[in-house]
């Protein structure tokens, strides 16, 4: 039976502990897994635009011994040309597996159900979740562990978050959400969030209010509007505004680290001397990204 990656949402914290155990171990000893995907082929298909995402999969998938083949939103196009379910099918005659960049989760689940392959979400409207397995490597890397660390997201309530809160949930850390009114995470998941956390003994809450992330080890950022969403920054500027994430909420808080998952716009969500401070890990998670997609893919497609 293959499997795919979509969410983490129907992983046990046991599987996802290992998860991130086998990324620390590829991040240290890459000559062990260097021939892993041998002889296999990865078809990577962006709808949306991708700096980390795509060169950390091409670059990974090489390191792994594979071959990875680019679909961009052009040639990739899927809506007009003929239905999703046909593309799948089609990728799967050839490829060993299918990244995907989406618009629509619900994409995915069609790509999911038409491939006999495993697809790798690498973004959609609803999760990232190879962005929050390279994100809790690195808070594991900081720490020497995520179980009982406290992560205060500040910003939109996005497809990152979503992301964090699943994967936070099940490796046992500690999450506050805190968004503008009408910014908030999709319920749903939030409550899957916290179901997930009864069992591993985090702490998942939301808020409105900036002081609710005191206390906190980390505070994290993303950008006000994701990549689909047109509405123009002048709408919203003056709602997010007092939710940057800025030297004076890092004194406030407490916290000793910022994340950002890129890219990242510099003296909006985010102050640009803060990503060039020394509590920023960015470049960590960015090379992260690799270490972490390569375990996903040591997972759902090693020999
Ligand atoms: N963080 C992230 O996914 O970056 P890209 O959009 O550049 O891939
Ligand atoms: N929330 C952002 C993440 C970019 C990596 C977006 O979807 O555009």
């Amino acid at each position: 039976m293959k499997q795919d990656l979509l969410t983490f949402a129907d992983w046990t914290p046991e599987d996802m502990a290992q998860l991130l155990e086998l990324a620390q171990t590829i991040k240290q000893s890459p000559g062990r897994y260097s021939n892993v995907l041998a002889g296999k082929s990865i078809v990577a298909l962006f709808e949306k635009p991708s700096l980390r995402t795509r060169v950390s999969f091409d670059i990974g998938i090489n390191k792994l011994g594979g071959h990875m083949v680019y679909l961009d939103s052009q040639a990739g196009k899927l809506a007009g040309r003929e239905d999703a379910v046909d593309v799948a099918a089609n990728l799967a005659c050839w490829a060993d597996g299918i990244v995907a960049r989406v618009f629509s989760h619900s994409t995915l689940q069609q790509f999911a159900d038409a491939a006999h392959v495993p697809v790798i979400n690498a973004l959609c409207d609803t999760y990232h979740p190879c962005q929050a397995l390279a994100d809790y490597l690195t808070l594991y890397e900081a720490y020497g562990k995520v179980k009982g660390l406290t992560l205060a997201y500040i910003g939109d309530g996005n497809n990152v978050t979503h992301s964090l809160l699943i994967v936070g949930a099940l490796l046992g850390c500690h999450q506050i959400v805190i968004t503008p009114p009408n910014h908030e995470v999709d319920p749903t998941i939030f409550e899957k969030a916290q179901q997930i956390a009864r069992a591993t003994g985090a702490d998942i809450k939301q808020s409105h209010d900036v002081s609710a992330a005191e206390g906190a080890d980390v505070i994290y950022a993303d950008t006000w509007l994701s990549m689909g969403d047109d509405t123009p920054l002048t709408a919203i500027k003056d709602t997010f505004m007092p939710y940057q994430v800025n030297e004076a909420l890092m004194q406030q808080t407490g916290a000793k680290y910022v994340m950002h998952c890129q890219p990242a716009h510099r003296d909006l969500e985010i102050t640009g001397s803060l990503i060039d401070s020394d509590c920023a890990l960015l470049m960590a998670q960015a090379e992260n990204r690799m270490h972490g997609q390569n375990a996903i893919l040591t997972h759902l497609l090693g020999a």
